[in-house]
């Protein structure tokens, strides 16, 4: 049965791990899964990617941003999101529709209804079964975002990370407001928690969504 899942949350909130450790256990338990994430997601999207994250590309203008975002998204959902759910897979998605809300509508301010209007476009119709929102302050997530990139080689992706903390906390409030007006879709897990405790609780929840069908 198709079934679409997306993670969220700010920098460091510790959403990859869970990512993995889910789509590892569905597997694990035989289940149809395609991980995947945005921006990117495929080769053309991977490339809007690395303009999206770059660090040289402080004068990005904020309408552009939104616009690379909706275009990433319009390449993955018609290439990748979209076949794996016609093929009855269950998708794991490392961010979506909702990050767009929290970072280029609550973080720097754009129209919330033209971001709705360009999130509907580019996905196409399609919306997401059920989101795990990892919650965590601003500063405990950017703190391990930090450390992550200090210790990662080649290409640094953190023209994100070196926002400021009143951008993040923002950004923190966005989601936790998207989550209160969509409680039935929105899962929303303390990301400070140990990992399996986090994993545990996630896993007992989508377990549970799937077998309602
Ligand atoms: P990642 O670090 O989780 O891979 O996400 C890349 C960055 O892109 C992260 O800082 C959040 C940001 N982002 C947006 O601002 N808008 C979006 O629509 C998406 C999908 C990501």
């Amino acid at each position: 049965m198709a079934f679409f899942i997306t993670f969220e949350g700010i920098e460091g909130c510790g959403k990859s791990t869970q990512v993995e450790l889910l789509s590892r256990m569905l597997e694990e338990m035989g289940r149809p899964v395609l991980v995947t994430r945005e921006p990117g997601g495929c080769p053309i999207a991977d490339k809007i990617r690395a303009i999206l994250l770059d660090a040289d590309n402080r004068a990005l203008a904020p309408l552009a941003e939104l616009l690379l975002y909706a275009a990433a998204r319009a390449q993955h959902v018609t290439e990748v999101i979209r076949p794996a759910l016609d093929a009855g897979k269950i998708v794991v998605c490392d961010r979506f529709t909702d990050a767009t809300l929290a970072y280029q509508g609550y973080g720097r301010s754009l129209d919330a209804v033209l971001i709705r209007t360009l999130n509907g476009l580019a996905a196409d119709g399609i919306s997401p079964d059920m989101t795990v929102l990892l919650d965590c302050p601003a500063e405990v997530g950017l703190k391990r975002a930090l450390a992550r990139i200090e210790n990662t080689e080649g290409a640094r992706e953190e023209r994100f990370e070196q926002e400021s903390l009143r951008f993040h906390r923002a950004v923190r409030q966005g989601y936790l407001s998207l989550a209160a007006d969509d409680p039935g879709r929105f899962l929303v897990v303390d990301g400070t928690l140990d990992i399996r405790e986090t994993a545990s609780i996630i896993s007992t929840a989508v377990l549970s969504r799937l077998s309602q069908g």
